[in-house]
């Protein structure tokens, strides 16, 4: 028996990364490490302070919240050039229910985050998945070419990429925003992990009402588990997600636990240096085995699993790591996987699981 389901959704998967009981998991890049406890400390007390109010709906426009973020972000933003919803994922779906929808049409460059086309397919918005070069790369003239031909009603963007990890050229964002008749979002999600030198698109916000900046306190600020994510636009942007949000979409604990967290942010984001080195540990060491590795500006890596032209077959290679404790993701990509950069202990297993596969294979 088969239920009445939108046409096109019938026969789809919803997103499923393995959430799986293994020592080491570096599938999903969150933040390894556990909330410090002078945190869990300071987000319990804030939690407490709101338990006898729950008879109340919580502020729907989450004023106080979008300060604190608007704070942070920095770049003379104020609450009205900020929107917060449960997650990056949830704001990205209100971006499209706004800007989307059936009749209208999204792009974005393959390979990229799996949830973009995911969400404009449950919004009912056409998605068209651009391509990039053989070596992951974006360049100006591919993606204006790409924008020309779509005339896409939302452009997606992500910097740093996720799954390659690489942060996109500011030309790129740049010629886009000129090129597309409609929103431009650019997914920051990892942008606390960047380089030195690697610009964010915030910087362009002002004067560019048709560009939208993502982010999210699940990676960097170790709060996955918190659900907070946010944008920063024109005020018109938040004026319009306004229309398709639920009603008091943010619960009073989801905002108080975020203020507090955003309060210790700098215990919070301490950790992101000790990640980068890990990240740039991986690089290294896995480039020193021959392997071909894309460069990251985030807490992950991707990588070629075998020499150019042997073990190809990626599934085999995160299979073997599984069954060593070591939990990666397998992005559908052929030959490669991405690894999350966790703390130095889960790099040492990692990098150890994996030399164990380049040994095997070495074997006749
Ligand atoms: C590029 C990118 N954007 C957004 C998200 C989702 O973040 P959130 O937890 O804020 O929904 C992820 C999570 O992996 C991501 O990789």
């Amino acid at each position: 028996m088969s239920l009445p389901i939108r046409d096109d959704l019938r026969g789809l998967e919803p997103y499923g990364a393995p959430q799986l009981d293994v020592p080491v998991r570096l599938n999903t890049n969150e933040n390894s490490y556990p909330v410090p406890e002078t945190v869990v400390d300071a987000i319990g007390k804030a939690l407490q302070a709101e338990l006898r109010d729950l008879n109340r709906y919580p502020d729907r426009d989450a004023v106080a919240l979008r300060t604190d973020l608007a704070d942070y972000l920095g770049h003379g933003l104020k609450a009205e050039n900020v929107w917060a919803a449960n997650g990056s994922n949830e704001v990205q779906q209100q971006l499209l229910q706004a800007f989307g929808g059936p009749g209208r049409t999204a792009l974005g460059f393959t390979p990229a985050y799996s949830m973009h086309p995911l969400l404009a397919t449950g919004t009912g918005t056409r998605w068209v998945d651009g391509y990039r070069a053989e070596d992951f790369g974006l360049s100006v003239e591919h993606a204006v070419a790409q924008v020309e031909k779509h005339r896409p009603d939302l452009v997606f963007l992500c910097s740093p990429n996720n799954p390659t990890g690489t942060a996109l050229d500011p030309a790129v964002a740049a010629a886009v925003l000129d090129a597309a008749p409609g929103m431009v979002v650019v997914d920051e999600a990892y942008a606390e992990f960047a380089r030195p030198g690697t610009p964010s698109a915030l910087s362009v916000l002002p004067g560019h009402q048709r560009l939208v900046v993502t982010r999210t306190m699940s990676k960097a600020f170790g709060f996955a588990g918190g659900r907070l994510g946010y944008l920063a636009a024109d005020p018109a942007v938040i004026d319009a997600v306004q229309l398709v949000r639920l009603p008091y979409h943010l619960s009073a604990l989801t905002q108080a636990a975020a203020r507090a967290a955003l309060a210790h942010r700098g215990a919070l984001l301490a950790t992101v240096e000790a990640i980068k080195e890990q990240r740039d540990r991986i690089v290294a060491v896995l480039r020193s085995r021959g392997r071909r590795v894309a460069d990251s500006d985030a807490n992950f890596v991707l990588y070629e699993i075998g020499p150019q032209g042997a073990g190809s077959d990626q599934k085999i290679a995160w299979r073997a790591l599984l069954d060593r404790g070591v939990l990666v993701r397998d992005v559908g990509l052929a030959g490669w996987l991405r690894v999350t950069a966790g703390t130095k202990a889960e790099t040492d297993a990692f990098l150890e699981a994996s030399a164990q596969r380049v040994n095997q294979e070495a074997q006749p």
